[in-house]
């Protein structure tokens, strides 16, 4: 892998502050920021980063690290992919790594898995050519589909036999294990029948962003359950993540696209020449798609069906755009048809005429809500008011929150100036609550990590955290310490790892910083251990408390210790040895208040 002063360099090129807010809005507060934690569901935000130490933690779920941590777990990357965004952000070239033998033999995996998803492809493309693809062809035909498109998007067909790619994959030379590995070829209940996942249906390729085939969505030819069949989650196909069309509208110059629903409603705008659409795959369009959308655009229009379940799945998509930070507006096709209908029947222009009539989000949140209610009442013109100022809120720029305010006005005959004081009380108070909410959840983590009533166990961790924490932020501290406390003495492995990072940076730089003490741990759970030595901030009145608190932990930590050592030990002269330590123990008194 990377040598740690690579590691160091790209970590501190890498402001966690800077990235993080690049996936999710943070409020400054001090040194730290919070924000809604992207690892957990939470209405109020537990989640805090600090500049100064250079990590995060939230109070609400315990997720914490620095930023090689963060793009870890939010990428779905390792430790070494993550390493390699992060340099490619800040535009540092690494060195070779050498890599393990496990992320060598996955590699391997995956190239195979693409070498026979490509072949699938192929299968299915040529399948529709022949005779057996008569009806599939006829199908296409009726949905307009040109030829050129079909080729385009590798359009193909899945024969009736129920073996037919299962053969043609096992006679390319693939193994058994890979074939169920890829999804494609199911495996009957007692392991001795194999099958086609996809059965006499019209096949759609699903590309990565370079143009690699990674799945399938099948559609029914007439009727049926599902009517589209999709691959499932493989090495490959995340549906979280993949959006499908992305290969090809992202290379539109423009950096606004348009989400839709469905396949054939990408392909349709494709072909009409809006070459900027993308389609979330059976699955609601999600923050990790927002992530990934982000690389290349700005704005978005959402373009779903217009019906009660389109109109609800824009809501939810308006909400996982907005807080990606999307300029957002939204489109409806009339009378309920969805984009694919529309351009059959109306042809490019008209839907360029459309889109040319998408409103900003709030306008359509506004048209959303005044369906709910009836405006000629004058207790639900309140409410529709008053609701309306809510979404006013949500708004940042004050142009814009003026121009629908005097909508608002223009609607309900609400004098504007007062749905703008509304407004602004609204967002003042939601402001109040952020902060609140945040100190208030800070102050509980505080407690609950301290309080008399938790568990031995937890209060031994604890107790380690508080060593290390006071070793780590005060180098006197720690030339006290090490002479009565030893790396062994953690019960916690990670943490007598920590105890000589310690040790170890104190000896290179002087100082202990604990944004690069995590970069020594690499896994995922080693580096939630580390940072939350940091998380909670220890709150002593004065240096002799501090140095009371740091000995009642020491001998706490000691003694667990050696009971633990107690337990296992195999003879009396053992447990003799321990109990003259344990005296020992209970003697010791390090101070830290005088020279
Ligand atoms: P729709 O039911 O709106 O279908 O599903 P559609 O896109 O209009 O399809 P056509 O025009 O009838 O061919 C929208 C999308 O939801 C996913 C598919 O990605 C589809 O394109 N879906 C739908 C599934 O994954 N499975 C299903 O059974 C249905
Ligand atoms: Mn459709």
């Amino acid at each position: 892998m990377y040598p740690q002063h690579v590691l160091e360099e790209v970590r501190l090129e890498n402001d966690i502050v800077d990235v993080i807010s690049e996936y999710l809005p943070l409020k400054q507060k001090g040194t730290s920021y919070f924000g809604l934690c992207p690892f957990h569901n939470e209405k109020t935000p537990s989640f805090s980063v600090s500049s100064e130490k250079q990590f995060y933690y939230c109070f609400g779920c315990g997720a914490a690290g620095n930023v090689f941590t963060f793009v870890m777990q939010m990428e779905n990357d390792t430790f070494p992919e993550a390493v390699q965004r992060l340099a490619d952000r800040v535009h540092i070239t690494l060195p070779t790594p050498q890599y393990t033998a496990e992320a060598r033999l996955r590699q391997e995996q995956k190239q195979r898995l693409f070498q026979m998803h490509k072949e699938a492809g192929r299968f299915y493309y040529k399948k529709l050519h022949e005779p057996v693809g008569a009806e599939a062809r006829a199908y296409l035909q009726k949905r307009q589909m040109k030829e050129n498109i079909q080729k385009k998007f590798g359009i193909g067909y899945a024969p009736k036999d129920r073996q037919a790619l299962y053969r043609h994959l096992q006679q390319s030379g693939f193994s058994q294990q890979e074939l169920l590995q890829s999804g494609l070829i199911t495996e009957k209940k007692d392991g001795k029948d194999y099958f086609d996942r996809f059965r006499n249906r019209l096949m759609f390729p699903i590309l990565d962003i370079q143009g690699q085939v990674i799945g399938f969505g099948g559609r029914i030819l007439s009727q049926g359950e599902p009517k589209y069949l999709n691959s499932p989650e493989t090495l490959l196909f995340h549906k979280s993540r993949n959006l499908y069309g992305l290969n090809f509208a992202k290379n539109t110059k423009t950096r606004e696209m348009i989400l839709v629903e469905g396949y054939m409603d990408m392909i349709s705008l494709y072909q009409a020449g809006f070459r900027n659409a993308v389609a979330s795959l059976g699955t609601a369009f999600n923050q990790e798609h927002a992530k990934v959308l982000k690389k290349y655009a700005d704005s978005v229009i959402v373009l779903y069906d217009s019906d009660d379940a389109g109109i609800m799945a824009a809501q939810r998509a308006i909400g996982v755009l907005k807080e990606t930070g999307f300029h957002i507006k939204v489109l409806q096709v009339p009378d309920g048809k969805d984009p694919d209908e529309f351009i059959r029947q109306n042809g490019a222009e008209a839907f360029s005429a459309l889109l040319a009539n998408a409103v900003h989000y709030i306008r359509f949140q506004i048209q959303c809500l005044k369906k709910k209610y009836d405006l000629n009442e004058m207790s639900q013109k309140v409410a529709f008011t008053t609701q309306a100022a809510e979404i006013l809120a949500g708004v940042e720029n004050d142009i814009e929150k003026a121009v629908y305010a005097q909508e608002i006005s223009h609607i309900t005959g609400i004098a504007q100036n007062a749905i703008e004081s509304e407004t602004k009380k609204i967002q003042q108070k939601q402001e109040n609550t952020f902060y609140e909410s945040a100190e208030q959840k800070r102050q509980k983590s505080f407690q609950q990590q301290h309080s008399q009533k938790m568990t031995a166990s937890k209060g031994i961790l604890q107790a380690q955290r508080d060593i290390l924490f006071l070793c780590a932020s005060n180098v006197r501290i720690y030339e006290k310490m090490k002479e009565v406390f030893f790396a062994e003495d953690f019960l916690e492995p990670v943490y007598q790892r920590v105890y000589e990072k310690i040790a170890f940076l104190y000896e290179k730089s002087g100082t202990v910083f604990p944004g690069e003490l995590i970069n020594y741990f690499q896994l995922p759970q080693e580096q939630k251990l580390v940072a939350e030595i940091f998380a909670v901030v220890l709150e002593h009145t004065g240096l002799k408390d501090m140095e009371k608190a740091l000995n009642e932990e020491i001998k706490r930590v000691k003694m667990a210790k050696l009971d633990r050592l107690a337990a296992e030990a195999k003879s009396i002269e053992q447990i003799q040895q321990l109990l003259t330590e344990k005296r020992k123990a209970d003697s010791l008194y390090i101070t830290i208040t005088d020279g």
